[in-house]
């Protein structure tokens, strides 16, 4: 499906190269250039009737809450996908009990939000519940959509096919079936099998921390990072982790991050995204998009991942210093060229910094 769905998208939208970035021929349509969108494709050249009225609610989400950047309402809102979709179990499925999806129902439900394993989303729900009812959508399509566009508001983060079509949740979200980072690996690695995930992809998803802050396992630190590079979708995640030796200033690590790179079932796995950023993008979101859809199924939804920008390939913005013909190992991004790709590639939802 992943495969199906990105070479779709390659030739849809035509990459070729103008200053070292792929341009998109949404983009050569419109003029390219001269202070219009790069990159983002515009309504007028939807394709599906279906994904028309998405362009607006896109622009609703990664203008008015994200401003086009990798920022604090991003990074909850890669977590809300997560944790609204993260409640599915196939062994409630089975036997036909009340079940979570990824459905929405914490957009919904005014007491799933305030569950302790929710908090820090608590705004975050607060901003993208208008929505759905502003815009005629399901929760679901609309949480899904804002943690899929959260992943390319991070610099780095790659395109994962977005869906829309999910009905209405059905009930509240089952209690007891998010993770805990005090959780043994065996203990977590069930329970994401019961969604339907085997370890490998555990290990692709966990990436998701490169954009993560903590605020309530340690409050005396809050606001401290699951790596040095939190404003990128970078490897650096899984390096800084790996590395038990070293705890970098500003930076936290989960005990359940650091079980996942050290226990002998997952730590190959999670050592072998460190510094391999193509890898790691594709088999993320080949992930992330499993769990968009956990509860569904992809044939009965339509995918409108036609009106997402290009993702912000990290390998042009490296220094100079590091770069070279060889992708080295976490390469150093230079803060000029990262913000002038943010300016380009993200440029109508930006406000004046
Ligand atoms: C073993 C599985 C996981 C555990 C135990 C876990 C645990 C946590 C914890 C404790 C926090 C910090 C919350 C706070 O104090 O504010 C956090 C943050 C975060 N998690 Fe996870 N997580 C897991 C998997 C995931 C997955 C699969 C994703 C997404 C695909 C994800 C995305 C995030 C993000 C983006 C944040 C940062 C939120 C923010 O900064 O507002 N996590 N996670
Ligand atoms: C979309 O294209 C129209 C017509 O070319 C243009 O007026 C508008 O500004 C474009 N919108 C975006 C978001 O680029
Ligand atoms: C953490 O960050 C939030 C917003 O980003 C801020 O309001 C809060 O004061 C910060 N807390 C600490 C302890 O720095
Ligand atoms: C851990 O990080 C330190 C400081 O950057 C570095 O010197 C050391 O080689 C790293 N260890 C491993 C195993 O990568």
């Amino acid at each position: 499906m992943l495969l199906v769905s990105l070479s779709f998208l390659a030739v849809a939208l035509l990459p070729f190269p103008v200053d070292g970035f792929p341009q998109s021929a949404a983009v050569a349509a419109n003029g390219g250039g001269g202070g219009v969108a790069s990159g983002i494709p515009n309504v007028t050249d939807a394709k599906n009737p279906v994904c028309v009225p998405w362009y607006g609610i896109r622009d609703a989400i990664m203008g008015s809450i994200f401003q086009g950047r990798c920022g604090d309402n991003a990074r909850a809102a890669i977590r809300l996908a997560f944790h609204d979709a993260g409640t599915f179990s196939l062994a409630l499925q089975a036997n036909a009990l009340p079940n979570g999806a990824a459905d929405g129902s914490l957009l919904v439900d005014p007491n799933e939000v305030l569950r302790s394993e929710n908090n820090g989303l608590q705004n975050i729900v607060s901003l993208l519940k208008p929505l759905p009812t502003q815009f005629g959508v399901s929760p679901g399509d609309l949480l899904h959509l804002a943690g899929v566009l959260a992943v390319l508001a991070c610099p780095g983060g790659p395109v994962i096919p977005a869906y829309v079509g999910r009905n209405a949740p059905k009930n509240i979200a089952p209690t007891g079936l998010l993770p805990d980072p005090e959780q043994s690996v065996s203990v977590l690695l069930a329970r994401f099998a019961d969604m339907g995930f085997e370890s490998r992809e555990v290990m692709a998803l966990i990436g998701a921390h490169t954009a993560g802050k903590q605020r309530f396992v340690d409050p005396a630190v809050a606001n401290t990072s699951f790596d040095t590079t939190v404003q990128i979708w970078d490897t650096r995640f899984y390096t800084e982790t790996a590395n038990t030796t070293v705890d970098l200033p500003g930076t936290f690590k989960l005990d359940s991050d650091v079980n996942f790179a050290t226990n002998p079932t997952t730590t190959q796995d999670f050592h072998g995204f460190i510094g391999n950023q193509d890898n790691w993008m594709s088999e993320y979101a080949a992930a992330h998009e499993k769990m968009s859809l956990l509860g569904f199924q992809a044939n009965d939804l339509t995918d409108c991942s036609e009106l997402l920008p290009l993702a912000i390939d990290l390998k042009n913005l490296a220094v100079a210093t590091t770069g070279g013909g060889q992708a080295p190992t976490d390469p150093v991004i230079d803060p000029v060229k990262l913000e002038a790709a943010i300016q380009q590639f993200r440029s109508i939802w930006l406000v004046p910094q």
